[in-house]
């Protein structure tokens, strides 16, 4: 059986920055209250007619393809991460392939939120392992700006989410090699409603969508999702450490889905890890959803945070409830 590897990185931002300050008169909140509760500064937003999330994928696997010293005739698959695709259907998977002038290659879809890079890359890697594909693009990718509630009413939730995409190309080695060394994906559907968009979805009334339906922006129940994620975060890093005979201190770099400064500072002093020792850039982006853990992997390979050799420690939680954590011996 083969392994699989990451051999190359790269990810895109709009250039659009959004400032705490400009959130304050469209929604009666305030950078202090911002910094304190999220460690947030600033997000970027997509403008509307310009970036896509297609667009912006295709640019973050361009970098990805040449960091790998690889064309894009050498992908054989895709695999994109998103929760806000560019249409309702199909997928953006399509739209990547085409728009990066791919052959035929199959595009796959996935719908897991915040945890979508970690069970895109576990699903490349069972591809990649069972020998069906040998260099495959993982994605993930987000514009939430557009469907996010801008009044007062939404401050919770919409001062949090920002826009970007970042990719991976996930390749075939020996086994013994590493890269890869384990996933672990779990959900509990039975908090569903704790962060969610209802609409459009078959729980709410047919068309015509009344403007402005709180059913079709995001709900969250912030403080019953931080007190999950805490939990969770924490459980799922110590089974992949145990699942490879590893300890705490053999993490050389933690990257924590950026949901919240605090909920990384939390899992960081759970853990007792040293601050160098994770990685966090929700200050400038907020969160990202399936883009925030390729995202900041790829700015901390860019800073030299990570380099060869490192075990590094990628793990998610949110939306679903689903939450997922990889191990991965990084070689470039
Ligand atoms: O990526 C998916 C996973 N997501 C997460 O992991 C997020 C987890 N949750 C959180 O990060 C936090 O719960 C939030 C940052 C979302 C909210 O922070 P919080 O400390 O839990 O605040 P809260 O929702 O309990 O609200 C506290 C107060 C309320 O006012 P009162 O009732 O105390 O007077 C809110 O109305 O803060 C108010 N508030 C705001 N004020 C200014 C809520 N949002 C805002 C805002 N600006 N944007």
């Amino acid at each position: 059986m083969k392994n699989s590897k990451i051999v190359g990185i790269g990810h895109c931002v709009p250039p659009g920055i959004v400032k705490n300050a400009d959130l304050e008169e469209m929604m009666n909140t305030s950078d202090a209250w911002i910094q304190e509760r999220t460690g947030i500064k600033e997000r970027r937003w997509a403008k509307f007619g310009e970036e896509t999330v297609a667009s912006m994928a295709v640019d973050a696997s361009k970098k990805a393809i040449a960091n790998a010293g690889m064309e894009v005739k050498d992908i054989d698959f895709i695999v994109v991460a998103t929760m806000s695709p560019d249409y309702q259907f199909p997928g953006v998977g399509t739209q990547i392939q085409d728009q990066l002038g791919l052959g035929y290659v199959g595009a796959l879809d996935i719908r897991n939120q915040c945890s979508g890079f970690i069970y895109a890359l576990s699903t490349a890697d069972q591809f990649v392992k069972t020998g069906m594909y040998k260099n495959i693009l993982v994605i993930g990718a987000e514009i939430h700006s557009h469907r996010l509630d801008k009044t007062p009413r939404g401050r919770a939730v919409s001062v949090i989410f920002g826009d970007g995409a970042a990719a991976v190309v996930l390749s075939a080695c020996d086994e013994g090699e590493e890269g890869v060394l384990s996933t672990h994906l779990h959900s509990d559907g039975a908090y569903t409603e704790e962060l969610m968009a209802k609409g459009p979805g078959n729980l709410v009334p047919p068309l015509p969508v009344i403007p402005n339906d709180p059913d079709f922006f995001p709900h969250m129940n912030g403080r019953a999702v931080f007190k999950h994620a805490v939990i969770r975060f924490s459980e799922v890093i110590n089974e992949a450490l145990k699942a490879n005979g590893k300890q705490v201190e053999d993490i050389d770099m933690l990257i924590p889905h950026q949901a919240n400064l605090r909920i990384s500072q939390f899992i960081q002093r759970a853990m007792d890890l040293p601050e160098e020792k994770v990685f966090n850039n929700i200050m400038k982006y907020g969160n990202t959803t399936a883009a925030s853990i390729p995202l900041a992997l790829s700015e901390a390979v860019e800073e030299g945070r990570i380099k060869k050799g490192d075990l590094v420690c990628i793990a998610a939680f949110g939306s679903g409830f689903t939450w997922a954590s990889s191990l991965i011996r990084w070689n470039f």
